[in-house]
């Protein structure tokens, strides 16, 4: 547990369906919340630590498998778990910011509304694996998946992208959606349409909000 007296940092998650620009998005706001001072802890999911990073592999591959989506929804929380054992508890019990690409948002959408698994099965595997830590902020950035999908060469594409139909990213993207409509106080939710400086405005506008004011005072140019 947090100690009252040990300053608790925050944890926001970036998510949203494929080709909405979360890696970029996320890299350019730890550089900005860095440069405000914060101690910044960038990492992703699925990853993010050694297991992780090898669940990945096996999750992504488009020559795996055939994995069921409960197995999905399982392997998704296996390396959720560590990654909150390893890096998210530990640097927010130690004050710091943690964005992470991706997190349990993206179960309920994918496994969830996209493969059918039932929410509340895959709630209860969140909050195994999470030990209830939730982000302070969700961005989700909203892209319709005939956009998306196109954003990426089709040979670079992962199993979901390629092994997943048109519907299948329709269900994901309207699921993040409903999930940010019943949580308006965590999400906020951006038109990843928009150009990149554009999208980067609101996020930044929304990081600020729930990590508080800049840490150092901006470089002064008139003197
Ligand atoms: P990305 O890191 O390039 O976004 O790829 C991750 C892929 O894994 C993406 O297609 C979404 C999928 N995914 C799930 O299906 N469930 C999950 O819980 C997570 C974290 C990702």
């Amino acid at each position: 547990m947090t100690s009252p007296e040990r300053p608790r940092g925050r944890f926001l998650t970036l998510e949203g369906p494929e080709g909405a620009g979360k890696t970029l998005q996320a890299a350019r706001l730890a550089d900005a919340l860095r440069a405000d001072g914060h101690d910044v802890v960038l990492t992703r999911e699925p990853g993010g630590t050694r297991l992780g990073e090898r669940l990945r592999d096996l999750l992504l591959e488009r020559s795996s498998v055939a994995i069921e989506p409960l197995a999905d929804a399982l392997l998704f929380n296996a390396a959720r778990a560590q990654l909150i054992a390893e890096v998210v508890r530990p640097a927010i019990e130690a004050g710091r910011v943690v964005i992470c690409t991706r997190f349990a948002d993206s179960t309920l959408a994918y496994q969830g509304y996209g493969a059918g698994v039932a929410i509340e099965t895959l709630r209860a595997m969140a909050e195994a694996a999470t030990g209830g830590i939730r982000p302070d902020l969700t961005i989700l950035l909203d892209v319709p998946p005939e956009v998306g999908l196109r954003r990426k060469a089709p040979d670079d594409h992962t199993r979901f992208e390629a092994g997943f139909d048109l519907d299948f990213h329709r269900r994901v993207r309207a699921g993040f959606l409903d999930l940010a409509a019943g949580e308006p106080g965590r999400f906020v939710v951006i038109d990843a349409q928009l150009g990149i400086e554009a999208v980067f405005e609101q996020v930044i506008e929304a990081a600020h909000a729930a990590v508080g004011e800049p840490l150092v005072p901006p470089l002064r140019m008139d003197r």
